[in-house]
């Protein structure tokens, strides 16, 4: 095809476009990648002298612009029709729009970036752990042997094959020791699952923070200031952190962490239930056969595991009643945060 014929063409097909879907098919043949004009360009090397080379290459640049001003020219006319055409049916453009819905981040989310945030800051780093666990990691590894009652404690969905829904964070404890060197500095923030009734204050599904550091001396007191700087910052400077002997099995001593009441200082309110206090989490020293379990000698290091719940740290900051509507993904709750 010589350029004339193709710049004929083209036009020609242009103008009997009746739809920007066509126009886009002409296009795409004339101006596209494999289209005529490119095919015509791709053959002015063949021609033997350079002043022709030099027409040629004009005159199809040329032809390329016509087409282009002829596209955009019929694209417009096009867009007008459609409206014209939108006009007249029912449909009135000048009725305000719907606006979209716009999103927001779940309090959940907002939380662990912030939980996340301070402890890396105080050098920890983040750990997974499988939410579908060999028993082993959620509690054989962790002084929990099958058949004792300790068990109890945890109330857990098992599979045919043995395996659990772990019921804790805890079971990244063994996992990570295993994987690393002391110092070891880990925190994870995740789902865990337990067999619950539900009902406001339980769900199958719930969230735990836990941090496990393991190092030379470690001690209670580091338990207590981390205890005490971070339940200061969710709770507000007024509170304070209470320690109460508390059992689990794999740590000694264990400890449950009760946090003042913010909203009554400890006189006792409806937010906590006349108690002043709220459980908040559980903690201790990291048992020597855990650390023995793990890889690493209990006589040289020693290690803090501290967990928390979540959800129920946010139902008492932000006076949320039932634990379930975290879980619910009913988009008006995630909005109000
Ligand atoms: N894993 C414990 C629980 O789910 C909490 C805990 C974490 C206790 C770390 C001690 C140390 O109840």
């Amino acid at each position: 095809m010589n350029v004339v014929e193709s710049e004929v063409k083209a036009l020609e097909e242009i103008a009997r476009a009746s739809s920007l879907a066509d126009l886009e098919e002409v296009r795409l043949r004339h101006l596209g990648r494999n289209g005529v004009i490119n095919q015509l360009l791709s053959e002015i090397p063949e021609l033997p002298r350079q002043e022709d080379r030099k027409t040629a290459g004009g005159l199809i640049n040329s032809v390329k612009e016509k087409i282009e001003n002829a596209l955009e020219e019929k694209d417009r006319e096009l867009k007008k029709k459609d409206l014209k055409e939108i006009d007249r049916s029912s449909f009135d453009i000048t009725s305000p729009g719907i606006s979209p819905h716009v999103g927001s981040i779940h309090p959940l989310t907002q939380f662990r970036e912030f939980v996340r945030d301070t402890f890396s800051r105080l050098g920890f780093e983040e750990a997974y752990a499988p939410h579908l666990e060999e028993d082993e990691y959620n509690f054989g590894l962790l002084n929990i042997p099958p058949d004792h009652p300790s068990r109890d404690l945890w109330d857990t969905l098992y599979l045919e094959d043995g395996r659990a829904m772990r019921t804790h964070t805890s079971n990244m404890q063994v996992r990570e020791m295993r994987r690393r060197k002391p110092p070891i500095r880990v925190m994870t923030f995740d789902r865990c699952f337990r067999y619950e009734n539900v009902d406001p204050h339980h769900s199958h599904t719930f969230t735990q923070f836990e941090v496990l550091y393991v190092d030379k001396d470690v001690s209670m007191g580091q338990l207590r200031f981390l205890s005490d700087l971070f339940l200061k910052l969710v709770l507000g400077e007024k509170t304070k952190t209470r320690f109460r002997p508390k059992y689990y099995p794999f740590v000694e001593p264990g400890v449950g962490v009760d946090a003042l009441c913010p909203f009554c200082e400890g006189k006792g309110c409806r937010v906590c239930g006349m108690e002043g206090w709220f459980e908040i989490a559980g903690a201790g020293l990291v048992h020597p056969q855990v650390l023995r379990n793990g890889g690493i000698d209990p006589k040289v290091y020693s290690g803090l595991a501290w967990g928390f719940g979540p959800d129920r740290m946010l139902m008492i900051k932000l006076g949320i009643e039932d634990i379930r509507y975290f879980y619910e993904g009913d988009l008006r709750f995630a909005k109000q945060f």
